[in-house]
């Protein structure tokens, strides 16, 4: 029986990604070393799907357990979201991040080749795009002036995968780049757990409003915005994972290619319109102060879809209530759990 390879399957969009393609009868070899997650997560998913992924743990940077995985099972195609995400640990620790997100995914694109497997999705990010002159940003705007490891770790294997396929145009590559992807499953069961305090957005507005943090930071009110907060393009995760499934489909049907889509919703929200929909929503309260700006971020940041609603036949279904609602689910859920 062919299967996807899925690597990170535990982690954020790893875990609602598996659930999506074992949904839609995809099956799925999973690859973790719980770096950056748990591993009930592989019951959960189990738990929504009733059904069973065949599970490795280890790293990727370990090419005798790929070359193991790829002999064991018939692999036709590989996600690859096994990546460190941290802005700010990226900036200490710049080794770590480039060895763990570009010496392992050469060592991924050596054992396919090996293995004559020539189809892969990557997990890229809006990051790639830097601090963009216009929006909305289409795939076209130019790349380049990442103002840290991760992203520019991102950027780089970008490039390393255009080089690839220009050396060998039989393979089959999607590169996504994500927007900014919150909100969990509707079961509350898998949702974003950051170990730590949460640097993004939405779990920090989460967890203040189940009085797990005192008060949110807002970083500055004097970018060139509607509110002068920050604005970005949030995408539920549930709907970013399903671009998954289409992207699989996609890359089936082609056969061969290098194809590269924005994954957003295509609008702009601030981080006010944020903290106001949160609450809204959720009947909460938000308490918050605004701060300093926090150094590299932009003003405004989202993106136009219309290339992967043309080409993939996917489009994002939800809307910001949805992804504050299931955010605050999935904290509520897992603070009790974790009590
Ligand atoms: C961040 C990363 C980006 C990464 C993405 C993953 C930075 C500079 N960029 O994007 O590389 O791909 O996460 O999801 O870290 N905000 C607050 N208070 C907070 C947290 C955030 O006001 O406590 C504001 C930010 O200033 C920004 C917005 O909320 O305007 C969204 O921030 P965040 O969720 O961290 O995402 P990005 O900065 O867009």
């Amino acid at each position: 029986m062919k299967k996807v390879f899925v690597t990170g399957c535990c982690g954020y969009i790893g875990s609602h990604t598996c659930v999506e393609l074992l949904e839609a009868g995809y099956q799925i070899v999973g690859l973790d070393n719980f770096s950056n997650s748990k591993r009930e997560v592989l019951n959960k998913i189990k738990q929504i799907t009733n059904k069973d992924i065949i599970f490795y743990e280890g790293n990727m940077l370990d090419k005798s357990l790929l070359d193991k995985i790829f002999e064991e099972n018939e692999i036709v195609m590989v996600i690859d979201f096994a990546a460190y995400k941290s802005v700010g640990d990226s900036v200490k620790k710049p080794i770590e991040y480039y060895m763990n997100n570009v010496s392992s995914v050469l060592t991924l694109l050596q054992t396919m080749k090996e293995h004559n497997v020539k189809s892969l999705i990557f997990s890229s990010s809006a990051t790639v795009y830097g601090n963009p002159e216009t929006v909305p940003i289409t795939e076209q705007t130019k790349t380049g002036g990442t103002t840290n490891p991760y992203g520019t770790s991102k950027l780089y294997v970008e490039e390393i995968l255009k080089d690839l396929y220009h050396s060998d145009n039989s393979w089959n590559i999607c590169i996504f780049r994500y927007f900014n992807p919150v909100g969990a499953h509707q079961s509350g069961l898998i949702g974003e757990e950051p170990n730590g305090i949460p640097a993004n957005l939405m779990p920090f507005i989460a967890k203040v409003a189940n009085k797990e943090l005192e008060c949110l930071n807002v970083f500055g009110d004097d970018y060139n915005t509607k509110d002068g907060t920050g604005v970005r393009d949030y995408i539920h995760i549930v709907d970013l994972a399903k671009a998954h499934v289409c992207g699989v489909k996609k890359l089936v049907k082609e056969q061969s290619g290098l194809f590269i889509y924005n994954l957003g919703t295509g609008s702009g929200y601030s981080v006010l319109e944020m903290i106001k929909a949160f609450e809204r929503v959720n009947g909460v309260k938000v308490p918050y102060k605004v701060v300093e700006r926090r150094p590299g971020d932009i003003d405004e940041c989202y993106a136009d879809c219309s290339l992967a609603e043309k080409e993939l036949n996917w489009k994002a279904t939800m809307n910001i209530e949805d992804m504050c609602k299931d955010a605050y689910h999935f904290i509520k859920n897992n603070s009790i759990t974790n009590k």
